[in-house]
């Protein structure tokens, strides 16, 4: 007999409780999106860092479904025989009749279908259409009409609520589309989305309210030693150098001590994205720098993939002649050595003079000749399909960021994702945010953005906006989110060019920084991790979940609507210890090495890490099927 459970509603403000023991052993879950196994973008993030925790919960009976690309399942997909009867015998019944057969068998399990974003949502549509006895839920990471009217620069926010929704779409040639994915938000029986301001969106666009808010995780890397993530900085930061040692060869006139890497990744949607405004700030960032004659010098990357005819040449060539200086230094090294060793076994301190001969010589100075270049060095690594009318690039050319030896903001756009067999630059993409700065992310046009999260979880700070569902959700969390490393700019009550005078001021502010500050920061960004963890962001989907199950099965599960509790926000105290700032750092003494600098850093971070501990309550560490889940807004209040 079928037991009856219980599960609350859950709102936009806040998840209520469910019962303890959901029983879930009779239920099916079935996940799809375009994205599974499949990388285009966050979406992807989404589905692969939560695999585990679902099948944590769903064992055997979590299925993912999406699109069959062989290259990908080569990759990506362990081919195994089903255990679960049920489905075995779907797929033979599919195979057998060409896919032409749905889920249809005699003792059927209660199925959930989660269906994601508007390509997967034309299943659910015909799953409600067809009246098959799934209960189903739709997730959208984005609304297709706003993404599209953003694009076109248009006045979004302000104009919510009046846009002819019917007329946009038809406009912009997406009619079709955008009913998939209204009908999809319609027919489900839980609507949900990734953020507060997407959800606002969406009433608007789509019609519909969503029943909830399921905020994004990751999976968060505990390290053992607290320090682990600042030495994986230095490390991936060295692979950084490295590459930017070939791909500046003949101009390296700046010093690569006091060299940031600030970067922006993901789709290449120009201003979405904010890429616009970037370049905006960097060029006037560079004039700060140079007016203020400072040391530092920044290398900004572009990461985001556009149409290109493969690596080019020129920098291909500098990363081979870098490779060659190494290896020449390493031959005249050796050989050097050995003459040092034969003069020390026969007792001679070595006639230096005598230690190069002229093959020596020769083979430096031809080393030093390939260094010569007369071009200054590229801005795009890659050969373009669409150069004259590429937006960074014609940004580029407006703003006249070209790499000049006076330029103390130097620009690499790599117009592809970075991947750890690339022969330019041979980093996967998390190495590559460790080794960086500061990942700048000032959208316009951002549901959640996966890329300034996971730069947080891995210690590095970011820059993104009051547009981004990330944004909002951190400024609600956080009561001083910049001294966490979290600069959060205002593109919502501001015109383009204060935002823009923002930005500049909180990447100037960033240059500004010591090496020693910068470490703080990075600590401190680190702590704030567990906020961002799917061990406890998890619970959104947990709910949605439940509540599909009730409102489609409601003689197997049930749900008591109840009030939202009215608990406060969790929000982070400010970091207990005062912010570090140049003035009240110890540089007394004129001897006071960086190095020193670091090991005080060590010590100074431990005793405010613990401090901090002291005073945040850790919101964390409930079970998951705890009664009383925590709600959206986190069940602390400050200084608890
Ligand atoms: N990303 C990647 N390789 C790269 C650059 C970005 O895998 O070289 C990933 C990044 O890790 C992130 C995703 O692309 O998870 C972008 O997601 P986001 O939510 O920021 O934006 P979307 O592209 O979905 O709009
Ligand atoms: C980490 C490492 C230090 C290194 C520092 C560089 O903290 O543990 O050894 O000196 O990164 O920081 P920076 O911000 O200059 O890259
Ligand atoms: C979409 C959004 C992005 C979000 C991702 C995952 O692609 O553009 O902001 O992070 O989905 O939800």
């Amino acid at each position: 007999m079928p037991l009856t459970r219980s599960v609350s509603v859950t709102s936009l403000s806040g998840l209520d409780e469910w019962d303890e023991e959901f029983d879930l052993e009779d239920a099916v879950l079935f996940e799809i999106a375009w994205e599974v196994a499949n990388k285009v973008g966050g979406i992807y993030t989404v589905i692969q860092t939560k695999a585990r925790l679902t099948s944590e919960e769903w064992g055997e009976n979590y299925f993912l479904v999406g699109p069959y690309t062989e290259s990908n399942v080569r990759t990506q997909v362990e081919l195994i025989e089903p255990t679960n009867g049920v489905l075995r015998r779907t797929i033979d019944k599919m195979n057998a009749s060409g896919c032409k057969f749905a889920a249809q068998c005699d003792e059927p399990p209660c199925i959930l279908a989660h269906f994601h974003e508007w390509l997967a949502g034309l299943g659910l549509v015909l799953c409600r259409n067809r009246r098959l006895p799934v209960a189903t839920i739709f997730t959208t990471h984005a609304t297709l009409l706003g993404r599209y009217l953003c694009a076109g620069n248009v006045d979004f926010y302000n104009n919510l609520s009046q846009f002819n929704v019917d007329k946009e779409a038809g406009d912009r040639q997406i009619y079709h589309r955008y009913c998939i994915e209204r009908a999809a938000a319609h027919c489900t029986h839980v609507f949900t989305t990734v953020s507060q301001i997407t959800a606002i969106e969406a009433e608007h666009l789509l019609k519909r309210k969503p029943d909830l808010v399921t905020p994004n995780g990751l999976n968060v890397k505990k390290f053992s030693a607290m320090h682990e993530f600042q030495n994986l900085h230095a490390q991936s930061k060295a692979r950084i150098q490295e590459f930017v040692r070939g791909h500046f060869y003949g101009h390296l006139d700046f010093n690569l001590d006091k060299c940031l890497f600030f970067f922006i990744a993901g789709r290449y949607e120009f201003c979405n994205k904010g890429a616009d405004i970037f370049l905006e700030a960097l060029a006037r960032l560079n004039y700060l720098l140079r007016v203020n004659h400072s040391e530092v010098t920044v290398v900004a990357f572009f990461i985001m993939p556009a149409r290109t005819n493969n690596f080019n040449v020129e920098t291909l060539k500098g990363q081979a002649v870098r490779k060659q200086l190494w290896d020449t230094a390493h031959a005249v090294k050796e050989k050097f050595g050995k003459k040092l060793y034969e003069s020390l076994l026969v007792g001679q301190l070595p006639d230096v003079s005598k230690m190069l001969d002229k093959e020596d010589f020769t083979m430096m100075k031809r080393a030093i000749f390939s260094t010569q270049r007369h071009s200054q060095p590229p801005v795009c690594t890659h050969n373009m399909l669409e150069d004259s009318s590429d937006p960074i690039l014609t940004c580029i050319r407006r703003i006249g960021l070209f790499n000049g030896s006076a330029d103390r903001v130097k620009v690499i756009f790599h117009p592809e994702f970075l991947s750890s067999t690339s022969p330019l630059l041979p980093m996967d993409y998390e190495e590559f945010v460790r080794g960086c700065h500061l990942g700048v992310f000032p959208s316009y046009y951002e549901p959640w953005g996966y890329t300034p999260a996971e730069c947080t979880v891995m210690g590095i700070p970011s820059v993104s906006t009051n547009l981004s569902g990330f944004g909002c959700f951190m400024e609600e969390h956080i009561a001083d989110p910049s001294a966490y490393g979290i600069y959060i700019l205002d593109r919502r009550f501001r015109s383009i060019d204060e935002s823009c005078h923002q930005l500049t001021s909180f990447l100037f502010q960033f240059c500004q920084q010591s090496r020693r500050q910068r470490i703080i920061q990075r600590n401190r960004t680190e702590r704030l991790s567990d906020l961002l963890d799917w061990r406890y962001l998890g619970r959104y989907y947990i709910s949605a979940r439940h509540m599909a199950l009730a409102k489609a099965f409601p003689d197997t599960y049930c749900y008591e609507p109840q009030e939202p509790p009215s608990t406060q926000g969790f929000r982070y105290p400010r970091p207990a210890s005062v912010p570090p700032s140049p003035a009240l750092s110890r540089h007394s003494s004129p001897h006071h090495s960086e190095a020193e600098d670091e090991d005080d850093e060590r010590y100074d971070e431990d005793l405010e890490a613990e401090k901090d501990r002291q005073n945040i309550r850790q919101p964390f560490s409930l079970p998951l099927r705890n009664k009383g889940a925590l709600p959206y807004s986190m069940a602390a209040s400050e200084g608890d």
